[in-house]
């Protein structure tokens, strides 16, 4: 399996990215964020407790996201690998899946990490937030995301880099170009 944890801060090009590497490499996509508005759109109980969260700019509960995330993996048995989107968020989420995917006799192959400074990211978020109105893109709460971000996740790049399985790719530039740049890293683990 080619597992790949694809990571960054909001507004990175997570969502976009991953978009083109599992049309590429027929993986399955796994973004949490994604998940849980699908929840909120259903109406879930999860969803409405999710909602007041994320439109504060604040994390979802680990074990929340990490059920989640345990159910997608049990209901594709036959999946060639998975990119994560969004998740592993915290270092508890890391430990989680790392377990997770033990168990079923794989692993993470690499960690492919978005660098975007943080006025490209706002830029990129507001103009988002006015075209769909995605409820969590405006400055107030951006602005929290960006803390929780950094707060919070920043060190599950870490956990990741002292296991040498971190790279790093400038993720500013045309979305190809980008797309280019995380090709080699996934050619360089089999993917190809
Ligand atoms: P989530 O949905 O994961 O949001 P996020 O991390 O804030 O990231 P985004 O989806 O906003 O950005 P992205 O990196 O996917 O970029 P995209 O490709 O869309 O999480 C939302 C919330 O859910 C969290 O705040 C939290 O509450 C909760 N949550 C989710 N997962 C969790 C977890 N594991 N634990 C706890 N809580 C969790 O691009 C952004 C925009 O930029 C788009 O408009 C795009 O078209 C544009 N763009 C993309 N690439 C480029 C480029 N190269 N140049 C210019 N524009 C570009
Ligand atoms: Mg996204």
């Amino acid at each position: 399996m080619l597992n790949i944890v694809l990571f960054g801060p909001p507004g990175a090009g997570k969502g976009t990215q991953s978009g083109l590497i599992i049309e590429k490499y027929g993986l399955i996509h796994l973004s949490t964020g994604d998940i849980l508005r699908s929840e909120i759109a259903n109406g879930t109980q999860l969803g409405l407790e999710a909602k007041r969260l994320m439109d504060e700019g604040l994390l979802v509960p680990d074990a929340v996201v990490v059920g989640m995330i345990a159910t997608k993996i049990e209901a594709n048995p036959g999946a060639k690998g998975f990119i994560f989107d969004g998740f592993p968020r915290t270092i508890a989420q890391a430990q989680a899946l790392d377990e997770m995917l033990q168990e079923k006799g794989t692993g993470i192959a690499c960690m492919v990490s978005l660098v975007v400074p943080e006025d490209e990211l706002r830029k990129r978020l507001l103009l988002r937030g006015q075209e769909t109105g995605r409820s969590d893109d405006n400055e107030e709460t951006i602005t929290r995301r960006i803390k929780e971000y950094l707060d919070k996740t920043t060190p599950v790049a870490g956990y990741y880099e002292s296991k040498g399985k971190l790279h790093s790719i400038k993720g500013v530039g045309s979305v190809n170009e980008i797309f280019d740049g995380i090709c080699e890293v996934l050619n360089a683990q089999g993917g190809a």
